[in-house]
């Protein structure tokens, strides 16, 4: 409260651009803010919706489910794609996210997705999910994981859901045949006899395992999760926190027969989304384990992620290898971005105010840079985020996409900012109480500087980083991205400096 009382006035405030000078603008409270706005912008959503209420989609005997959009048209509409592939659940996941955003976060807020019944569409989207058959589960494989966060989404909602229940269990138990005691991981890839391949993707899918160990009481898949975790640790992940996408084990010695890529740039780079998908699958572990092995591991592969990124200055590019230009993929940024949000609640949990200050500021500026970079907002556009990259090693590649799971991290990152107190609800009525940090209408900058200190910190960054500029007050980067090239851009390292120089101190009192 200190925190925030102090920090609702304060009036100095930059915006750093793509090339690293540094811009002073409007007011600290406003700026990040303003550019979050399309987090949780009821015309945004609103793209969103255009697809979710296309349910002739889920009518008939062959429902299906949007995947990506046609690479390099504007925007859509979604391509839909039968319940064998991977990304099936994800419309319905962002749709439950929506669902728990305006009945838990954000109740009074209903006005402003106009009232959309998101739990009824979730549901739509999901039932079909429910009862896959043997050929559906075998196309699957891992990715069961992946379909099965509707489940997980339900449960919450009501803990006695007996449907969502027994599908959640039958889900586990399929997940569960795919392991090899042998190799100590589930199988992703099946390669024919003399292959196990896991993919690092796999560590998503690791939460399934774990929920049918918590609603059964059977530790047998909690062990099967964590030695999947632990050999991915000693095999996919490399000394500077960077990841294999592939790992080839022996299904008879359960050696490392061969470590290489499926979609990356080369065998030995870092695939952009294989490692966002490394951090939220390590951060869920530790989240459900309390092994302090899992929340190093999340942290190292994001400090890589970060680091990366950082190198390219304002976009996640497909693989952090691939010489530049080259084509982006938001959707790792999504992903990335969400992940470094729930480390920062996990750090805020454990009473570590820098920890947590930092990650909220690396996900920051990533989500808003990438978010403004494939805003689109085009009259027949479906999808909300663009430049997203599905697969850049098929033939030919497709890239420069929508993809329903980078829209789908998009959602779950506005939920995180919202939890965290970041990004408050747009009708004012904080879901937080009025005694947390999130209850008044101060958005990420008043953790990041203090009245008394930003004057300081706006100095020694414009001393180290160049010239000055007035600029007024940014739209959202939805608004204004058409007409902007970097200028909506925060150039990481910079802001961080600014961020890390005053965060810890003030969130320590917000904490308090
Ligand atoms: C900005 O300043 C920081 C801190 O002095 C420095 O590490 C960084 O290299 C500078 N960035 C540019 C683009 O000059
Ligand atoms: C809400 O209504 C506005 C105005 O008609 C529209 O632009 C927006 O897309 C709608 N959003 C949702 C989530 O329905
Ligand atoms: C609606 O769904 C159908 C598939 O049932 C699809 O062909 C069509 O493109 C979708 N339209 C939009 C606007 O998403
Ligand atoms: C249980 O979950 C399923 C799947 O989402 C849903 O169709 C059903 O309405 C739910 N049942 C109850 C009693 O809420
Ligand atoms: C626990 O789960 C494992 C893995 O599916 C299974 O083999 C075992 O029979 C289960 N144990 C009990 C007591 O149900
Ligand atoms: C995984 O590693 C953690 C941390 O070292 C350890 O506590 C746990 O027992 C290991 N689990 C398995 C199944 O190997
Ligand atoms: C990775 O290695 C395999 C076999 O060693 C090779 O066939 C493949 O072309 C390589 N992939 C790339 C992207 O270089
Ligand atoms: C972390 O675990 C808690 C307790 O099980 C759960 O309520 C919460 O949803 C989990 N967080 C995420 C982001 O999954
Ligand atoms: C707090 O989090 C930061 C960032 O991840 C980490 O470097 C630091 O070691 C953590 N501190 C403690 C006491 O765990
Ligand atoms: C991002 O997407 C837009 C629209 O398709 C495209 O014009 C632009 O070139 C893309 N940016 C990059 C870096 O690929
Ligand atoms: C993106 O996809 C297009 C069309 O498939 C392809 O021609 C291009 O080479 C790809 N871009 C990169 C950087 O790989
Ligand atoms: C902020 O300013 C106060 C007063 O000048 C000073 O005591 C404090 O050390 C500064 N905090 C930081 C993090 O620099």
């Amino acid at each position: 409260m200190v925190c925030a009382a102090s920090l609702a006035s304060a009036t100095t405030l930059w915006l750093v651009l793509g090339a690293g000078r540094l811009v002073v603008a409007e007011s600290a409270a406003a700026n990040f803010a303003s550019h979050l706005e399309p987090f949780g912008d009821a015309q945004t959503l609103g793209r969103l919706l255009g697809t979710a209420q296309n349910t002739s989609a889920q009518v008939g005997a062959t429902p299906t489910w949007p995947e990506y959009t046609v690479p390099a048209e504007p925007g859509g509409p979604y391509l839909f794609q039968p319940e064998s592939t991977w990304t099936s659940a994800f419309l319905p996941q962002a749709l439950y996210a929506l669902d728990k955003r305006y009945s838990v976060l954000c109740p009074n807020d209903r006005a402003g997705s106009n009232g959309t019944d998101w739990r009824a569409l979730a549901r739509t989207w999901s039932a079909s999910l429910y009862n896959p058959n043997q050929a559906v589960l075998d196309s699957w494989l891992h990715d069961v994981g992946f379909n099965s966060v509707p489940m997980m989404a339900e449960l919450e909602i009501d803990a006695s859901n007996a449907t969502a229940r027994s599908a959640l269990l039958s889900n586990a138990e399929a997940l569960a045949k795919l392991y090899s005691p042998t190799v100590g991981c589930t199988l992703s890839w099946d390669r024919g006899p003399d292959n196990f391949e896991v993919i690092i993707d796999n560590m998503m899918n690791l939460r399934l395992l774990l929920a049918a160990a918590d609603l059964t009481g059977n530790a047998t898949y909690r062990a099967m999760a964590e030695s999947h975790a632990n050999k991915t640790i000693e095999n996919h992940i490399r000394a500077d926190g960077s990841s294999f996408h592939v790992v080839d084990y022996s299904p008879t010695t359960g050696e490392v027969q061969w470590r290489g890529t499926a979609q990356g740039y080369s065998n030995s780079s870092t695939w952009s989304r294989g490692q966002a998908w490394g951090i939220l699958g390590f951060a869920h572990m530790y989240n459900a384990t309390g092994i302090s092995l899992y929340l190093e591991t999340a942290s190292r592969m994001a400090i890589y992620f970060s680091t990366a990124y950082d190198r390219y200055q304002t976009e996640v590019p497909w693989d952090f290898d691939a010489p530049l230009p080259t084509t982006l993929d938001t959707s790792a940024a999504m992903i990335a971005g969400s992940a470094m949000l729930f480390l920062s609640s996990l750090e805020a949990s454990r009473g570590n105010a820098t920890g947590m200050s930092h990650w909220t500021a690396e996900a920051e500026v990533m989500l808003v840079n990438s978010a403004s970079a494939g805003m689109r907002n085009n009259a027949g556009e479906f999808s909300i985020i663009g430049n997203a990259t599905v697969d850049n090693r098929a033939d030919p590649p497709i890239n420069n996409t929508g993809a329903i799971y980078g829209d789908a991290y998009f959602i779950e990152a506005g939920n995180f900012l919202l939890e965290l107190g970041i990004w408050n609800c747009s009708a004012g009525s904080s879901p937080f109480g009025s005694s947390a940090v999130g209850a008044s209408p101060v958005a990420l900058s008043s953790k990041l500087v203090t009245l008394s200190n930003a004057t300081t910190a706006v100095g020694q960054a414009l001393g180290a980083n160049g010239t000055t500029t007035s600029v007024s007050a940014q739209g959202s980067p939805e608004k204004t991205h058409a007409a902007t090239s970097s200028s909506n851009h925060l150039a990481p390292r910079d802001a961080l400096t600014l961020a890390l120089a005053f965060c810890g101190a003030c969130v320590t009192l917000c904490l308090q």
